[in-house]
C-alpha cells in the first residue's frame, strides 16, 4: 500500500520542508540500511543514534521521503521529499495509526508484566488454524515478531500491514507511564488482554499499584465495542477489569473460558480439559508451568472474543512449543536443562522455580540464577526473597551471579539451604565449571535471569566444555 504525500502530512501535522520528485512512496523504515526505492525513512533520535546523521545516506540510497525534526541540510538529499514534524517518534506511531485505521483488521493487543509474547504467539497458532465468516484465516494474520512492543516496535509491526490481513496481533510493553497509553491510541484494539500485573520494570513505574494503573490503560483505549480479556485469578487485573464498563471475557479458575482436570506432565507440558461457551476439549499443552496454562486460557479467551471455535483453538494450542530461551527444555550430558535465561523478574523467577520444584527427577535439582534488573528500591527484598523461594520449592544446589546474588544467596540460607549448596559465582565460564562438576545423569538444572545476565552464556560455556 503506497503512502501519499497528502497522507504522510495529514497524518503526522508535519510541515513540507521540500517537496522531492515523486508524490508516492513505498515502506516506512528507520534503519537507513533498510532504505530501498522510494521509501520512507523517519529519522529517530536514540539514546546511542541519532537517525538524522544517517539522512544523506537514506537519500543516497534511493528514500523518497525523509522525516525528521530537526534541521537537516537539504542540498545533499538529491530527489527526496523532507517533511519536518516535532517528533519523529510521534510520527511513526500516527503513521501507524492511520494504516491501522485503513486497513481495519481485528486488532488483538496484549499487554502485562509477564506473558506477553508466550499468549501472542498462542494467539497466532489459534487463528492460524481459524476460520471467520467461514473464511479460513490463515495468511491473513499479523503478529509482532519477537518482542517488538515499544514505541518504536509497535509501529513498525502496524505499519507491516498490507491490506489483506483480517487480525493483527500485537504486544504492548511498557517500561514508563504513559506508554500503554499511547501504544493502546496506536493500535486501537479491538480486544485487549493484561496477562498479569507484577513487579517489573519498577524503576520507571515505581510500584505493583503503578505498574496496574499503567497497565489498565488498555482497557480505557478500548472503543465502545471492544472486549476487555481479565485474568480472574490474578487480583490487579481483577481489579482493571471490575473497573470496565464494556464487554468482558474472564478466564481463570472461575471465568467463562476455564481449565479442568490438570495434570502437569513436568518438563513436557501440562494436559488439562479447556471449557469454554459451554463446550469442553482436551488440551496437552508442551509449555510447563502453571503460567503458561494461565497463558494458554488468555489466549483462549481472545480467541473467543473473536468467535473463534473451540476445535482450532486447541488445535492452536497443542502446535505452540517453547521459544528460545523461555522455559525450553534442552539436555546436557544426560541432564534436563530449562533455559529460560531471556528474562526474569520476581513473578516469572517463582514460576520457573515452582515448575523445577514440580519435576520428579532422578537427580539433583539446580538453579542457575543471575539477577533480576530494573527493580528499583524493592531490588533488596525482591532478591531475599528469591532466594527464601529457592529453598521453599526444593531446589537442591543454588549458583548465582551478579551484584545481588549475596542477597539471594542470604535468602537461601535463611530458610534452610545448606551452606555448601549456595555458591556465588565470578562468571559464567566459573559457575560453567562449577556446575558441571555437580550436574548427573536424571538432574534438572534450571537458567534463569534479567536479559542483562545473559545466563544462556553459562549453558554455552558447558556445551563448549564438553561432558
Ligand atoms: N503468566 C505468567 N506469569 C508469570 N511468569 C510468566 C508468565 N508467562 C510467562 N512467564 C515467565 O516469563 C518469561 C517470559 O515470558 P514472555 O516472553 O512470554 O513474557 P513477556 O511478557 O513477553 O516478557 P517481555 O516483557 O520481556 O516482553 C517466561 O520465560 C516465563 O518464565
Ligand atoms: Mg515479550
Amino acid at each position: 500500500m503506497p503512502w501519499t504525500l497528502e497522507q504522510i502530512l495529514s497524518a503526522t501535522g508535519g510541515k513540507l520542508m521540500r517537496r522531492g520528485t515523486r508524490s508516492a512512496f513505498g515502506e516506512v523504515v528507520t534503519d537507513s540500511k533498510k532504505v530501498g526505492t522510494n521509501s520512507v525513512f523517519v529519522a529517530l533520535k536514540g539514546q546511542k543514534f541519532d537517525g538524522h546523521r544517517f539522512a544523506k545516506d537514506a537519500a543516497r540510497r534511493g528514500a523518497g521521503c525523509l522525516i525528521v525534526h530537526e534541521k537537516i541540510p537539504l542540498a545533499p538529499l538529491k530527489a527526496a521529499a523532507v517533511v519536518r514534524v516535532k517528533d519523529t517518534l510521534a510520527a511513526l506511531g500516527d503513521l501507524a495509526r492511520c494504516r491501522r485505521l485503513a486497513v481495519a483488521p481485528k486488532v488483538l493487543a496484549i499487554t502485562g508484566s509477564n506473558g506477553k509474547t508466550t499468549t501472542k504467539e498462542m494467539v497466532a497458532a489459534i487463528l492460524a488454524r481459524a476460520s471467520l465468516g467461514g473464511r479460513p484465516l490463515k495468511g491473513r494474520v499479523l503478529k509482532t515478531e519477537g518482542n517488538f512492543n515499544n514505541l518504536v516496535g509497535l509501529p513498525l509491526t502496524l505499519l507491516r500491514l498490507t491490506g489483506r490481513e483480517k487480525v493483527a496481533v500485537v504486544e504492548l510493553g511498557t517500561s514508563n507511564p504513559g506508554e500503554i497509553a499511547r501504544l493502546t491510541a496506536i493500535a486501537r484494539p479491538d480486544i485487549a488482554i493484561v496477562t498479569s500485573v507484577g513487579p517489573a520494570h519498577l524503576s520507571g513505574l515505581k510500584s505493583v499499584a503503578g505498574v496496574a494503573r499503567e497497565k489498565g490503560e488498555i482497557f480505557r483505549g478500548l472503543g465502545p465495542r471492544g472486549i476487555a480479556v481479565v485474568n480472574g485469578d490474578d487480583p490487579w487485573t481483577r481489579r482493571l477489569g471490575a473497573k470496565f464498563r464494556g464487554k468482558k471475557i474472564v478466564y481463570g479458575k472461575k471465568g467463562r473460558v476455564r481449565g479442568a482436570g490438570e495434570k502437569a506432565l513436568g518438563a513436557g507440558g501440562t494436559e488439562f480439559v479447556l471449557k469454554a461457551g459451554g463446550k469442553a476439549a482436551r488440551v496437552r499443552l508442551r509449555l510447563s508451568g502453571a503460567h503458561n496454562l494461565a497463558n494458554a486460557l488468555g489466549a483462549a479467551a481472545m480467541a473467543r472474543g473473536l468467535g473463534v471455535d473451540l476445535r482450532a483453538i486447541r488445535a492452536g494450542l497443542e502446535a505452540v512449543r517453547p521459544f528460545s530461551m523461555r522455559m525450553g527444555i534442552e539436555r546436557w550430558n544426560g541432564a534436563g536443562v530449562i533455559n529460560d535465561a531471556y528474562n526474569a523478574n520476581p513473578a516469572s523467577m517463582e514460576a520457573a522455580l515452582r515448575t523445577l520444584g514440580g519435576i520428579r527427577a532422578r537427580g539433583e535439582k539446580i538453579a542457575v540464577l543471575g539477577d533480576m534488573l530494573e527493580l528499583g528500591g524493592e531490588a533488596r527484598a525482591r532478591h531475599l526473597a528469591l532466594g527464601r523461594q529457592a529453598a521453599r520449592y526444593g531446589v537442591d544446589r543454588l549458583y548465582l551471579l551478579g551484584k545481588q546474588a549475596r542477597l539471594v544467596a542470604r535468602g537461601a540460607l535463611a530458610a534452610g539451604m545448606e551452606r555448601d549448596r549456595v555458591v556465588i559465582g565470578r562468571s559464567h565460564a566459573h559457575v560453567a565449571a562449577l556446575v558441571r562438576g555437580r550436574a548427573r545423569r536424571g538432574g534438572w538444572i534450571l537458567l534463569k535471569g534479567s536479559r542483562g545476565m545473559k545466563m544462556e552464556k553459562v549453558l554455552q560455556a558447558l556445551r563448549d566444555g564438553g561432558a
